[in-house]
């Protein structure tokens, strides 16, 4: 079989030193060297969501980590306001409502950027948290997390603004404590070019005075009194945060950097599609969004009128790639292309260049 080449937001493709790092042998968890490890991950990882605070590694994909941090944070009744306008969004509803929160969606048009003023209104001194998406990767946008944790909590001093950055984290810059959330979520198959199975969970000050032990497997204070000392509660896919420490390893220095490429690469996306007459999926006000609220993770466009989301994947097959579809209300109606995971300069103009074929064509 002919390896495909993934464009998709996640899975993505890998990181060579994930690659090299996880064709080393078995070690077992509960040894000095995993120990180590795993506690160079969680310092990594900190410095990553620009915490003071801690880091949670999950094993489990972002979805997990989700439920986690809902479960820990928030008792069965409380009340959390949740935008909704992507799939990853309304997770967040059906997460807390499958945990017995008293979930208050405030449905959106899917695909618009998030209007601070609007979810400044729906909250109230009985508003006990907010679950935000930062990078929303059903639709391509980002929306303005600072501005709307600030908003939140002037209106409401004690609100937990709890963030999924599953795709902003190592693609966009994120700084937990000085945006002024108070938990972060991300996953390994993401920005960080590793296979799926971690989920990253990271706990400001605030959330740590909060945070309950609550649930059996996703129960975020047993996991972290035992990650304190460099295990997990159970059997971590250790394998992954070997891996995971060989990617921080050469990213971390790098970061700037490597956040300035890969806006630029989906800045490039952006350009071939709109060339090629292509409407971008995200926006502010009914129109295009601008680049500061498309989320660097992915371009989304809208499907050109007589074109099926499987005749385009199909062209994009026929070349070696795999690009994803829409979810939800927009399925069947968007396409998603992303260099989100590893790509030499040299790979990623290739595959520009084969984009820039296939718009083409169409
Ligand atoms: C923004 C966002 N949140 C949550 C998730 C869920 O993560 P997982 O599929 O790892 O459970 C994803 C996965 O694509 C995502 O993009």
């Amino acid at each position: 079989m002919r390896r495909e080449i993934l464009l998709t937001p996640g899975p993505v493709e890998l990181h060579p030193r994930a690659r090299l790092s996880l064709s080393g042998p078995q070690i077992h968890h509960r040894t000095e060297p995993a120990r180590e490890a795993f506690l160079a991950v969680r310092e990594g990882l900190k410095a990553a969501f620009g915490t003071a605070g801690e880091v949670v590694v999950l094993t489990a994909s972002g979805t997990g980590g989700m439920e986690a941090a809902a479960a820990g944070l928030f008792a069965p009744g409380e009340r959390v306001l949740v935008p909704v306008s992507g799939k990853f969004s309304e997770r967040w509803a059906e997460i807390g409502e499958a945990l017995g929160l008293s979930v208050e969606r405030l449905e959106l048009p899917w695909g618009e950027v998030l209007d601070p003023e609007v979810v400044l209104e729906r909250i109230t001194g009985e508003t006990r948290g907010l679950f935000l998406t930062h990078s929303e990767t059903s639709t391509g946008v980002l929306n303005p997390l600072a501005e709307i944790a600030r908003a939140a909590r002037e209106k409401n001093p004690e609100i937990l603004v709890v963030a999924d950055a599953v795709t902003s984290l190592f693609l966009t810059p994120f700084a937990l404590d000085a945006m002024g959330l108070d938990a972060a979520i991300s996953g390994s198959q993401k920005g960080l070019m590793l296979p799926p199975g971690l989920a990253f969970v990271a706990l400001g000050n605030r959330a740590l005075s909060t945070l309950k032990p609550r649930g059996y497997y996703l129960n975020l204070a047993r996991e972290l009194e035992r990650q304190r000392v460099g295990e997990g509660a159970y059997t971590p896919a250790i394998n992954l945060v070997l891996a995971a420490r060989a990617v921080l390893r050469v990213l971390l220095p790098e970061l700037d950097a490597h956040l300035e490429k890969k806006a630029g690469w989906n800045r490039a996306l952006y350009a071939l599609g709109e060339r090629y007459g292509l409407r971008p999926v995200p926006a502010k006000g009914g129109e295009p969004a601008p680049e500061a609220y498309r989320s660097p993770a992915t371009a989304a466009f809208y499907l050109p009128p007589g074109v099926s989301y499987k005749e385009l994947a199909g062209a994009f097959l026929n070349r070696g790639y795999r690009i994803a579809g829409g979810q939800g209300p927009l399925r069947g109606r968007i396409f998603r292309v992303s260099l989100m995971g590893y790509f030499s300069e040299e790979d990623a103009r290739r595959v520009l260049a084969d984009v820039e074929e296939v718009f083409k064509a169409l």
